[in-house]
């Protein structure tokens, strides 16, 4: 699957996109004069070529075929996606995914608006996982026609904040009265050793485990940032909290982000580590237009780097003794999973 923009000699197949989605999709829900009108209308050359020239037209190819095409406008306040039509054989195979998430990437710090007929459910739920919620109706432009529901997205990569449930874990938004359990976690030895986050044995019997006022403000705020995902650890056999993940250090423009995660001893080495890194890591491949994924883990903590092998990260490098541990020097390995890895193609 590749996603490009539309060229000139493109018109007829992203006509033929919308004319063939729309006679096979809306008959049931709007009529058939509705279909012809809105083709007339919405489809004609006249009405297509000129999002073309002005490269707001996106398509994707699948076997160098056209097989889905979106179109949008930037306005000063939000970006409005007006089309996104997969052709029906095409449906499920992730072109209309890889076309939004484009579309999300491309609004950068606008908001994304679209409409939908009332009775598509498919695209309302597809729009939904994207982190689109429903904002209000409009009347339809075609006399007689079916409302539509308007639904818009804030602006950011990470806007919502989702509860992605696994066989072991559950991955859920940060909830009031985290912080205390987070507090001990994260003066556990074993995580302030491994995560790089202390250089001495001495400053590990420093730690309280108590949550100060920072790392309350801290725990209070991260569902309230857009552009990275914190995510809460739950065992889903205990129903306890047992550490955190995160996607942060977005680069934008470069489509990349880094990944950190810490378990406390309650849930180490049952396997949950594993399930929590492919969940996050699949969420984030299939709801956001991320390339790369990459992390760093050091040399003295086989049992992280093991993990993250097993959820699809491969070694691609080490920065030499980049951390000093009670006066050692410790290596860390670069680590990295690509979206072409994660999706195919
Ligand atoms: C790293 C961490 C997230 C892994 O999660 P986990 O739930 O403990 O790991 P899992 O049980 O899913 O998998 C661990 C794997 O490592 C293996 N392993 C354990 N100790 C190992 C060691 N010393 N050497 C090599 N492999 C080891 C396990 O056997 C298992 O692999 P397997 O399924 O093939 O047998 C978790 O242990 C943790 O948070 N540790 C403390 C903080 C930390 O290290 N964070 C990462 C910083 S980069």
């Amino acid at each position: 699957m590749r996603v490009r923009e539309a060229r000139v000699d493109d018109l007829d197949a992203v006509i033929h996109v919308g004319v063939t989605t729309w006679r096979a999709t809306y008959p049931p829900i709007t009529g058939e004069a509705y279909v012809e009108e809105g083709i007339v209308k919405w489809w004609s050359p006249e009405a297509v070529l000129p999002g073309i020239q002005n490269r707001r037209v996106l398509v994707a190819e699948a076997d160098d075929r056209v097989v889905a095409m979106a179109a949008y406008t930037p306005f000063e306040d939000h970006l409005m996606l007006w089309k996104l039509y997969v052709l029906p054989e095409a449906q499920g195979s992730g072109a209309g995914r890889e076309l939004l998430t484009e579309v999300i990437a491309r609004a950068g710090d606008l908001p994304v608006r679209l409409t939908h007929l009332v009775g598509n459910g498919r695209a309302h739920a597809v729009y939904e996982r994207l982190g689109f919620v429903e904002t209000g109706m409009e009347t339809s432009p075609i006399d007689g026609g079916p409302e539509e529901i308007v639904m818009e997205r804030p602006a950011g990569w990470f806007v919502s904040k989702p509860t992605l449930l696994g066989e072991k874990v559950e991955l859920r938004p940060f909830a009031e009265g985290d912080v205390e359990t987070m507090a001990r976690i994260l003066a556990d030895p074993e995580v302030l050793r491994l995560t790089g986050s202390v250089n001495s044995t001495a400053e590990i019997e420093a730690e309280t485990g108590v949550p100060d006022q920072r790392l309350r403000e801290w725990y209070a705020t991260r569902n309230a940032q857009p552009d990275r995902l914190d995510l809460a650890v739950v065992d889903r056999a205990s129903g306890a909290l047992v550490g955190e993940i995160v996607l942060n250090e977005l680069d934008a423009s470069n489509r990349s982000a880094n990944f950190r995660i810490l378990l406390g001893p309650d849930g180490r080495g049952r396997g949950l580590g594993t399930e929590a890194t492919r969940l996050i890591v699949d969420h984030a491949f299939r709801t956001t237009a991320l390339n790369r994924i990459e992390l760093c883990v050091y040399a003295f903590n086989p049992r992280a780097r093991r993990t993250y092998e097993k959820a699809g990260f491969t070694v691609e490098g080490v920065q030499r003794e980049a951390l000093r541990y009670d006066g050692e020097y410790v290596d860390a390995i670069v680590m990295s999973r690509l979206r072409s890895e994660h999706l195919g193609g």
